[in-house]
């Protein structure tokens, strides 16, 4: 039977502890705000952002909506985030992704001040994050990082294994299990043997995005498993890249989903911006 590793339970506790430092700012004066921009109405969107919003409401951060129309510009974007910039009371900015076509996505992630670049995703950010310096790191790997420590599941010397490349998830996921001690392979869709690759690893992270694809065959007894995906099935029933069924059982700990990693993303962005609050 593999421990079941709760994210919402965790993401919980983070977001108590983040309730207790902001109404410890707010006592000296200092109200900690996030810019949320959406471009357009995509629905996905707009399920994200709204739990953003709530997230902050939760734990009393002031939330800046900027839902802007589908046609807005680039010009017109890169205009509302230089605003933001330049203001001082505004310490997080957050650019709902994906933005519509006629905007360029690197232009506007680069355009976002490092200082106040909360999803992690500046390559200012990204590059601190490689060379051990201070700096945002993205909120999903920064999540994982979480749930392993507070499920005192030890990284340092362990060989860890990540599926996918992202920028977003796979890349920075890496680096922080570098930084942890832990010895890393990255893997992806020309990996050869990925099976005998996935089967070394005591910490095994998956975010391929193909629903259930990672069996008991790809998983070393009683490693811990880390299921990045989440999908909808043909049953209209939320799964991840992690087929859970057959890797429970072989498992020492697994993350399920929903309620794994999904929970720790906003609650790592809701930790980034308390972070952006107190180095201003
Ligand atoms: N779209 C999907 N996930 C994210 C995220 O973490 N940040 C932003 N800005 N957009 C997203």
């Amino acid at each position: 039977m593999a421990q079941i590793i709760d994210g919402k339970l965790i993401s919980k506790q983070i977001k108590d502890e983040l309730k207790e430092k902001v109404a410890t700012l707010k006592s000296e004066g200092k109200e900690i705000c996030l810019a949320v921009i959406q471009v357009g109405n995509d629905p996905a969107s707009t399920v994200y952002v709204g739990n953003k919003k709530k997230a902050c409401e939760y734990i009393g951060i002031k939330s800046l909506a900027y839902e802007v129309p589908e046609e807005t510009t680039e010009e017109e974007l890169l205009g509302i985030i230089d605003k933001l910039n330049k203001d001082d009371s505004v310490h997080g900015i957050l650019v709902q992704l994906p933005v519509p076509k006629h905007i360029n996505e690197e232009k506007i992630i680069n355009a976002i001040s490092p200082s106040k670049d909360v999803d992690g995703f500046h390559p200012a950010s990204v590059g601190a994050l490689s060379i051990g310096q201070k700096g945002f790191v993205s909120c999903t790997p920064a999540g994982v990082i979480q749930l392993l420590k507070r499920s005192n599941i030890e990284i340092s010397g362990k060989e860890c294994v990540v599926i996918g490349r992202s920028n977003i998830v796979g890349k920075p996921m890496s680096m922080l299990l570098l930084r942890e001690n832990g010895t890393v392979t990255i893997c992806h869709s020309r990996t050869k043997e990925l099976k005998e690759v996935c089967k070394r690893a005591d910490i095994l992270v998956v975010a391929i995005g193909k629903p259930r694809m990672i069996d008991a065959s790809y998983v070393k007894e009683g490693a811990t498993v880390i299921d990045v995906g989440i999908h909808r099935d043909e049953n209209n029933k939320l799964c991840g890249d992690v087929d859970y069924a057959s890797v429970e059982p072989v498992a020492g700990a697994i993350t399920p989903v929903p309620g794994g990693v999904g929970p720790m993303t906003i609650a790592m962005l809701m930790n980034n911006c308390v972070e952006a609050g107190l180095n201003d």
